[in-house]
């Protein structure tokens, strides 16, 4: 058999990227957590992070890690099971399960991780798993190769779960709280109640979390329900990383003996574990930072809702849909150059011919720059118009 070859699958499908105008580039920011952010020597105003409750360059948070350092030192010097879980990760497990009413809750380096373990560690072969069509690449990916029968149901659909959840066999139905790409909430009561004694049910609130419903405990706070899993990551509104999987006593044992990401994986640093518990306590109290959210939220419709472009959402998430790549990235270019910095969404990360510009806010933008924002994205729809 002649021995693959690497080179030239590697150079043919970047070469395909590009002819396609779907070639993504990666370059480094100062303050790409802030609401103003530098590249190359330029300023922008950044509406790309997800960073939603501005608590990223919170000087609060920034103390709490630094003390932590110095209590804990910095890595965890082992994966859980064996010396990596501290006091700080008990202690982090505990006010996660007392702010969001669940018996345990499981810590992960990544959402990625706790996707993947989550579905890995509970579908067998025979099993269904359904989940929605616009679920997140980490579900997506954990779903095709675990050995379950995946389908996928039509994006926030009800009906068409409930045509195809399936009373011969286990089934687990997987959504998101907030979708990531689309900001738009999932009808998690309803999704619940086709559920009932027929499936359990998984939550990705990685959107959701901290900036909705009461205390920000998220999405499911909102809709009133409990869901048997809820994922909730530490990267977006926490402004840290890492994540935690949220379930009963029993389902938090066997994640502890099954989750090869939990097990096989050094433990996150204690002292960001010590971090985050601080971040909980923020995110609980400080109720002005989800205020400031909904003015901004507010005023971005103000300015925009006329627009063809607009999607109304009731989250920080705001995609500015202009369906063509080509047409996306030219504008995000043109907006860049207004510095402005939006994140041009293309194929296969959203369906063909939704390209947009993701823009996200956060509790720390200020009312000038969302107008702004406003006045730069009819200035590059105008553009466009004169371009075609
Ligand atoms: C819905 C959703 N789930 C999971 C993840 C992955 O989380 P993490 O960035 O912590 O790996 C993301 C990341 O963007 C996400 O949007």
């Amino acid at each position: 058999m002649p021995a693959p070859n690497f080179s030239h699958r590697i150079n043919q499908a970047l070469q395909s990227r590009r002819e396609k105008g779907l070639e993504r580039k990666i370059r480094p920011v100062i303050g790409g957590n802030q609401t103003e952010l530098e590249c190359q020597g330029r300023r922008y105003f950044n509406f790309s992070s997800n960073d939603y409750l501005g608590l990223a360059n919170d000087p609060e948070l920034v103390k709490a890690w630094q003390q932590g350092l110095s209590v804990y030192g910095s890595g965890s010097g082992a994966s859980p099971l064996v010396t990596g879980f501290t006091y700080a990760h008990q202690n982090l497990e505990a006010s996660l399960c007392d702010w969001l009413g669940y018996e345990r809750a499981i810590l992960f380096n990544s959402g990625f991780s706790a996707n993947q373990a989550v579905l890995f560690s509970l579908l067998e072969k025979d099993d269904l798993l359904l989940q929605d069509k616009l679920n997140h690449a980490s579900l997506m990916e954990a779903g095709m190769l675990s050995p379950a029968s995946m389908k996928r149901f039509r994006h926030n659909d009800t009906n068409h779960l409930n045509t195809l959840l399936n009373s011969d066999c286990a089934n687990l139905v997987v959504t998101e709280g907030v979708f990531s790409m689309d900001g738009d909430i999932a009808p998690l009561k309803a999704i619940q109640d086709k559920c009932l004694d027929r499936a359990w049910l998984v939550v990705d609130d990685a959107h959701g979390i901290g900036v909705l419903g009461k205390e920000g405990r998220g999405s499911c706070e909102t809709a009133q329900i409990t869901p048997d899993i809820l994922v909730v990551t530490f990267g977006k509104a926490f402004g840290l990383s890492g994540a935690a999987v949220l379930c009963r006593h029993n389902t938090g044992d066997y994640l502890t003996q099954f989750a090869r990401h939990h097990v096989y994986s050094t433990a996150m640093p204690p002292a960001q574990a010590h971090t985050l518990t601080h971040a909980v306590e923020m995110i609980r109290g400080q109720q002005w930072r989800r205020d400031n959210l909904v003015e901004l939220n507010q005023l971005y419709e103000e300015l925009l809702s006329d627009l063809p472009q607009y999607r109304e959402t009731q989250t920080p998430i705001k995609p500015f849909v202009i369906g063509k790549s080509e047409a996306t990235v030219k504008s995000a270019n043109y907006l860049r150059q207004q510095g402005l910095w939006l994140t041009a969404i293309r194929p296969p990360t959203v369906p063909n011919n939704t390209a947009r510009l993701r823009i996200t806010l956060t509790a720390n933008h200020t009312k000038k720059q969302i107008k702004t924002l406003a006045a730069g994205l009819r200035q590059a729809i105008e553009k466009q118009g004169d371009a075609s």
